[in-house]
């Protein structure tokens, strides 16, 4: 949540800058800043809602003869989207300016106090407060009066500082919330909250981890302890991703772009990590040994949001393929509970950015209790990766969208093989049917890609009945039920329809008092071992007036006697179903959030990257 990107070097600092902001949009989108160095002068431009705005506020500075600067894109905690709120915020004197990602919890008594000593604040963020706190110690070393401030402020923060006084310099400091330092030997250096802002300029980059300052010249990246005050020696990493890979490519928006790179993804991920004689998984960037997986008596998933859906269908499969009781817990919940664990328990966040708070703070209360802890996770070189045991990557490539589409499919690709790898490790799937599954997972790719073009295409013309609905139902069985949950979020997410997600066998208790004409359903009734069943609660629904999109299997001619709306899928395995059945459910919301002229890729109120509790 919220995006900082900064810059030093030869290149004009501001179409840097501000094309680092479009990257990084995903992170927030309340406000936006800018600010550089002209002349000796501080230019600072700020703009409420989308950077669009701060473009047009911009105008002819975009060639602005300036080399230094830092940005800044919003997702508000403290103090209203306003212009008066938008980062960069100043001291008194205006000469040294923040941004900010993160949440100061001591910031009000902090405000009292530097209130007292005769600061001026014209903000209402918490943020303001640590430029102020800064100017407080400042003498003529930024570094030193940096960590002063830093030695004071109570909670999570990512921060990127600019001061007239010291001209070619940026100092950055990571606590809690992901900083990124970028270098392109050739024009100099880079500071972003996130990888895609850097990546048209350079793959090479340095992750800071908690407690670290950064001093960045065109020349030169220091980093320092801030627990010792010692440098740190750092490694440099280069990045697999390019620009292009966070580019639209023709399509309309990223989310649809990004359901159409599904089969991809999907190819990504397994590629490499299954033989396809012999169906055997080798994961060895599980990090455990054989031993210690054949030793867990028990698993946690953690995870939020889309990434708790993954877990939810995981517990499925790592129940029926390896035998193990698995608990499924919502990060923000987990942290908060008591845990029963101990050396035997295998706790597995599953998280896109690899940066979500709560999900961090799961693992690391995890590890603390003596839980080995594995990670699965898009993002190369993110926190959660850097504090797990093992990380399992999926290969989706950068998502932009807000709304998860290709991470949720490989999320449930690695989750598969990884449930299949315990199993043959632990003996409790046989050889032919390993062999049935891996194959079941390999060729759910192609068939994705094969149905993709008609299901847009179908789903299109169905749209026109439900896109002006209020309320939507999603129901699934077994490994479906979590499709249903994840059908209901994209929905509401990105179309504001309110929209819930139900077992299907739960209706009679208690939704089915909703069922009328105005009240849409969306089933999923694959020919699986629950059918029947499925069928049966559709019918429940028919007999009450409701109206129901079956999405069903091909050849089921049943179907259309229960029901008008009804989306054919191939036949797979069972296994692999809901990675199937997830993709006609996001291109429904898809659909239908176009047609109601929704912001599909940025929706209101929300941020990918959620690093604030
Ligand atoms: C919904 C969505 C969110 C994320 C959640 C967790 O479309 O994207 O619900 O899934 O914020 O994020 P990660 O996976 O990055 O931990």
């Amino acid at each position: 949540m919220c995006g900082i990107v900064g810059y030093c070097g030869d290149r004009r600092v501001v179409p840097v800058v501000l094309e680092g902001l479009r990257r990084l949009e995903y992170r927030g989108y309340d406000s936006a800043g800018i600010v550089y160095l002209q002349d000796g002068e501080v230019v600072k431009h700020r703009a409420e809602g989308k950077l669009v705005n701060l473009e047009s506020c911009i105008g002819d500075a975009i060639i602005a003869d300036s080399h230094i600067g830092l940005g800044h894109t919003r997702w508000a905690t403290h103090g209203a989207p306003t212009t008066e709120n938008a980062h960069p915020h100043s001291d008194c004197s205006g000469e040294l300016v923040v941004v900010h990602n993160g949440i100061i919890e001591n910031y009000h008594s902090l405000r009292e106090e530097l209130k007292e000593k005769g600061h001026l604040f014209s903000s209402q963020t918490d943020t303001e407060v640590i430029a102020h706190l800064i100017e407080e110690y400042l003498e003529d070393d930024l570094v030193a009066a940096v960590k002063q401030a830093i030695g004071r402020l109570e909670g999570s923060f990512a921060l990127g500082v600019f001061w007239t006084g010291m001209a070619d310099t940026l100092v950055a400091v990571r606590n809690q919330s992901p900083l990124v330092l970028g270098i392109d030997k050739e024009s100099g250096s880079f500071l972003a909250s996130d990888i895609p802002a850097i990546l048209p300029y350079t793959n090479q980059v340095i992750f800071l981890d908690d407690m670290e300052l950064a001093v960045l010249t065109p020349e030169h990246r220091i980093v320092y302890s801030l627990t010792d005050g010692r440098e740190v020696a750092k490694e440099t990493k280069t990045i697999e991703w390019n620009a292009a890979m966070a580019e639209k490519a023709g399509y309309k928006h990223f989310m649809l772009k990004e359901i159409f790179e599904q089969p991809q993804a999907i190819t990504n991920t397994v590629s490499g990590r299954i033989n396809l004689e012999s169906g055997v998984v080798n994961l060895p960037e599980v990090g455990l040994l054989p031993k210690d997986l054949e030793d867990i008596d028990r698993i946690f998933l953690v995870a939020c949001g889309t990434s708790w859906h993954a877990a939810l269908v995981a517990k499925y499969w790592i129940e029926e393929f390896a035998r193990i009781p698995v608990e499924v817990d919502i990060a923000s919940e987990f942290r908060y509970r008591t845990l029963l664990m101990n050396r035997r328990v295998l706790t597995v966040s599953i998280s896109q950015s690899g940066e979500t708070a709560d999900t961090l703070a799961g693992i690391r209360i995890a590890r603390k209790m003596g839980a080995k802890i594995l990670t699965i996770c898009n993002v190369v070189g993110s926190t959660m990766t850097r504090e797990a045991d093992g990380t399992i990557y999926t290969h989706a490539g950068p998502e932009i969208g807000v709304a998860s589409t290709k991470a949720f499919i490989s999320q449930l690709s690695a989750l598969f093989l990884f449930s299949l790898y315990l199993g043959q490790i632990r003996g409790t799937i046989d050889g032919a049917t390993g062999k049935r599954y891996g194959r079941a997972l390999i060729d759910i790719a192609t068939v994705v890609a094969e149905e993709l073009p008609r299901l847009q295409e179908e789903i299109g013309s169905l749209v026109e009945n439900y896109y002006d609905s209020r309320d939507f139902l999603f129901i699934g069985r077994g490994l479906n039920f979590p499709i249903a949950l994840e059908g209901a979020l994209k929905l509401k997410e990105i179309s504001y329809i309110h929209a819930e997600g139900y077992a299907s066998g739960e209706l009679k208790h208690g939704p089915i008092a909703l069922i009328d004409k105005d009240m849409p359903v969306l089933a999923l009734v694959p020919r699986d071992k629950v059918y029947q069943k499925s069928i049966s609660n559709v019918e429940e629904i028919k007999a009450r007036q409701g109206r129901v999109i079956v999405i069903g299997t091909k050849g089921d001619d049943y179907l259309h006697n229960i029901t008008d709306d009804v989306i054919y899928m191939p036949e797979v395995d069972e296994v692999v179903n809901p990675i199937l059945y997830t993709v006609p459910a996001q291109l429904l919301s898809y659909q239908i959030a176009v047609k109601r002229g929704c912001d599909v890729d940025q929706p209101r109120n929300l941020a990918k990257s959620v690093t604030v509790e």
